[in-house]
Formats: C-alpha cells, structure tokens, sequence
C-alpha cells in the first residue's frame, strides 16, 4: 500500500506534528508500506521530504526549498513532483493520505476537504467532524445540545470584549482559563485570577484565534483522557483511561508541559480510576464521538473532579509522538502502535 505522510503544516502546532510524523513512520510496517513523507512548510508550500534519514529521527524536517508537490483534484491519489523549471514534473500515485497535522489548516476540516477534492482514501475524520472538534465553541455547544456536561464558558472576539466581572459572573468562579478557540498543544493558553491577568490572557489568545473561550478553572481537576477508534467495519470502540498529572510547577498542563520539559508531566496508563467511573467516562467517549461526527479516530479528554466529569476537548488527529497517549492508551488496550496503524490506515480504505 502506498501511503503519503503529511506533516508539518500552516499551524502553531507545526514542530509537534513534525514529532508525531516521525513515530508513525516509524511504526508503519515497511514490508506492507510505501511511504512518502511530504512536509508542509509554516507558509504551506508542500514539499518533498528525505525519507531515508526520518528512521531514527525525533521529529521529521520540512525541507524548505525541497521539491514542490502538487495534489491534482479529482486525481485518485496523482500528485506531480515540480522540477526545477527544467526537469519536467514527475508523477506519485498513493493509495492513502494519513495527514499527521495538529490544529489549523490540518485537523479543522480544511485539509480534509482539499482530500476529498482530491478524491483520495485518507486516515481520520472527515469534514464536518474535523471542523466540529477543532472549534471549541463549537464543539461544546454541540455537547451541551446532547445533553455532555462540559465546563461553563463563555465566548469572547477582539470586536465584542467580555469584562473580567461579567465572565466571572457568566461562568461562576474568579479563577478563569482563556483559550484560543481553535488550536492545541495549550498554545496561546492561561489561567487569570484578577482583571489584569485576564487582560493579558486574553491578548495572548487573541493573537491566535479571532475567538476565544473564558472557562471556569475546575479545580482540583484530574486529566482523564480516552482514545476512540473505529474498525473498518464500523465498529467503535474506546480505549483504557489514561492519566495526566502535569508536574505542580507548570500550573497546568502547559506546552512546555507537554513537549520541552521532559519532567513536566507524568503519565498513567492506564489510570487509575474506581471501575464505575472508568466505565462512565469511556461510555461518555464514544457518545461524544457520535455527536461531534467523528470517524476513525479522536482523543477525548476529561475533567474528573471529585464524582463530577466533564468532556473538555477532543483531538481528531491526537499527538502521536513517543509521549502521546493515544498511541499509549491503545498499547494499554492490546494494541501496539503498528497494528493500530495497519487498523487506521484499512478504515481509511473501507
Ligand atoms: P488544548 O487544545 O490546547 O490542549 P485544552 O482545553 O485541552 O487545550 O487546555 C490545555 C490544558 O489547560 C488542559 O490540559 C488543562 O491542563 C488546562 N485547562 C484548560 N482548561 C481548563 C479548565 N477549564 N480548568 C482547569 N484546567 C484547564
Ligand atoms: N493537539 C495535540 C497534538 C494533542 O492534543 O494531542
Ligand atoms: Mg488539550
């Protein structure tokens, strides 16, 4: 089977999406699979990327004057590699696209449906479900009309500014978290106690996103997270908890939490967590994967606090870099990451 990688992206989360690229290269058997590993630089030129060197790498490179490449519409997987003006174009065929993209112009629905103009098998959810989880405006009105507990928010842009009194008002506590509408990673992400640190919270999100969100801080919380996974026969099915404590000097669970601190969060999987509650939050996962239109894969994560849940996010292309937890929650659940690979990759082809 030939598979194109995408990875990279016009997005804030490009170098988390150049990590989790590599790990699935890696994982992809390579006596099942042709792999082509095309790079989208941050400006979102497509090119051709090295593919023998990306092996033993921690993150894939994005060649920035590589190769063009260009996806034909309605091309059944052609693609045409761009000569340098005297060389003509040379022509690549996939059978399947898996966009490794984390947050805009890669996991919103927009590439999804440049794929489906190309007429083209690719691995994840498709339009309406990529663009639904992405925002979570959106998303968490979706969840609340289902009858999800979600966190209480509100919704704020630079043209119709919300007061610190009034979204305290709004969501019932003075310690709030503002967050970009559509983005990941934390990216653009802080807690605010007083008028000032809302200020500058919401300035730093805004630089992101023309939307936000003002959330009540849940607190104490614990980070439950559940990876959903439909087989190629339609079948849906949640994985082991996994756990997140990010470590107490970061606050929260910060980018640098995430990606550049490799102490600064600590991961359980599976969780642990009293069986009942474990059974709720993975019953809750795959109904929330229903009601956002999901398809293939997501990451749905939790806030657990004391008997209350509440769905605060999903991810429909989750990290997959070797600390990510879908990937891991699957291992936990019987299934390596190279099966998983080989279950995702026949979803995209049923
Ligand atoms: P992203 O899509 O960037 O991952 P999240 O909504 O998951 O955005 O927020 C990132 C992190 O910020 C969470 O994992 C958590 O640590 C913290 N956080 C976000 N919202 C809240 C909240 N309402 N209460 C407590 N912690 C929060
Ligand atoms: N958006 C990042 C990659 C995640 O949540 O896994
Ligand atoms: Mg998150």
């Amino acid at each position: 089977t030939r598979v194109a990688i995408l990875f990279g992206g016009r997005s804030a989360e490009h170098d988390v999406s150049r990590a989790s690229a590599a790990n699935i290269f890696r994982s992809l058997d390579a006596s099942r699979y042709a792999v082509t590993l095309i790079g989208i630089t941050p400006e979102g030129r497509w090119v051709l990327a090295d593919a023998v060197n990306a092996r033993t790498a921690q993150a894939l490179t994005v060649p920035p004057d590589g190769p063009q490449i260009v996806l034909l519409p309605a091309g059944q997987g052609r693609a045409l590699v761009l000569g340098d003006g005297a060389a003509a174009p040379r022509e690549l065929t996939f059978d399947v696209i898996f966009p490794v993209l984390h947050g805009p112009n890669g996991e919103d629905g927009t590439m999804q449906g440049a794929l489906e103009l190309a007429d083209v098998a690719y691995v994840g959810a498709r339009v309406m479900g990529s663009a639904a989880a992405m925002d979570k405006d959106v998303a968490k009105r979706l969840l609340r009309d289902a009858g999800l507990p979600i966190v209480p928010f509100v919704t704020m842009t630079a043209a119709a500014p919300v007061s610190y009194e009034d979204a305290v008002h709004a969501v019932g506590c003075s310690e709030l978290f503002i967050k970009p509408a559509n983005l990941g990673s934390s990216v653009g992400i802080s807690k605010a106690r007083t008028p000032q640190e809302f200020a500058a919270a919401c300035d730093l999100a805004l630089r992101f996103d023309g939307k936000i969100l003002i959330e009540r801080c849940i607190s104490p919380v614990r980070e439950i997270e559940c990876a959903v996974l439909e087989h190629a026969d339609g079948e849906v099915k949640a994985s082991e908890l996994g756990e997140i404590v990010p470590a107490s000097s970061h606050g929260f669970y910060s980018y640098a939490a995430k990606y550049t601190d490799a102490s600064g969060a600590s991961l359980h999987v599976p969780a642990q967590v009293e069986p009942g509650l474990a059974q709720r939050i993975r019953k809750m996962a795959t109904e929330v994967f229903g009601v956002l239109c999901c398809e293939s894969l997501a990451r749905v994560d939790f806030f657990v606090h004391g008997e209350e849940v509440y769905v605060n996010e999903v991810n429909t292309l989750p990290g997959f870099t070797n600390i990510s937890m879908y990937p891991k929650m699957w291992e936990a659940t019987g299934l390596p990451q190279p099966a998983l690979m080989d279950a995702l990759i026949a979803h995209a082809l049923a």
